[in-house]
């Protein structure tokens, strides 16, 4: 799984804005701050393709980036950003669910859960709305570097309650891979996931 090279396609405002070849691509989907756009980066190993920031909310638009001028990884606005208005709220729901709905080439969602955190109910509701319309998903646990969280649990530990509640009240077990854009732990491991998705 190895990276040649990367490009930034275009920045999309609606689904039918999106690309309009055939090539097969992941959508990377997760909270605000959840570190969607740093894991795009550390994927890749460019700095900043992808613009992060400690402020949740950066990225706006639906963003594509075409690898190895094959496949793309797509970089998504997230979800669940308590400061936004109402009206940011329903136009994220409208828009991104246009884009789960309607993308033919779409192989599988990367759902980002920050495994700093215990369980959060909007990404058990987020896996579970993905799955009731047979989008395939991947939970892809971030910031597994964060080991001392000032109180409360360590990653491995929200990771396996996550997990618990999750085989408790839902009928999907989708694969699952601990990583770190810190750290880079998991990256060759969710490349070698996403190319034996694609050649699937
Ligand atoms: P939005 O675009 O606002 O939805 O956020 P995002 O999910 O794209 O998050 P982003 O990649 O911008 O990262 C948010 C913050 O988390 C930044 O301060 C990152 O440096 C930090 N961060 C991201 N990944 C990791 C990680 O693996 N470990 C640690 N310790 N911090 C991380
Ligand atoms: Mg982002």
């Amino acid at each position: 799984a190895r990276i040649k090279g990367v490009e930034f396609v275009k920045s999309s405002g609606r689904a039918r804005d999106c690309p309009k070849d055939d090539r097969p691509e992941f959508a990377i989907l997760g909270r605000s701050n959840v570190g969607k756009s740093s894991l795009i980066n550390a994927l890749v190993r460019k700095k900043e393709i992808a613009l992060t920031s400690k402020k949740p909310g950066k990225t706006q638009l639906i963003n594509h980036f075409l690898v190895n001028k094959s496949w793309y990884l797509v970089d998504l606005p997230g979800y669940g950003f308590a400061k936004a208005s109402e009206a940011a709220k329903m136009d994220w729901s409208s828009f991104t669910k246009g884009y789960f709905l309607n993308r033919d080439t779409l192989v599988a969602v990367l759902l980002l859960i920050d495994a700093s955190v215990p369980p959060q109910k909007i990404d058990l509701d987020c896996a579970n709305w993905l799955g009731r319309n047979n989008i395939p998903i991947t939970f892809v646990f971030t910031k597994c570097d964060k080991m001392k969280v000032a109180k409360g649990k360590r990653p491995d530990e929200n990771i396996r309650d996550f997990q618990e509640i999750f085989r408790q009240n839902y009928k999907i077990h989708p694969p699952w891979i601990m990583t770190s854009s810190v750290t880079g732990t998991g990256r060759d491991e969710l490349l070698l996931h996403m190319s034996q998705l694609r050649n699937y």
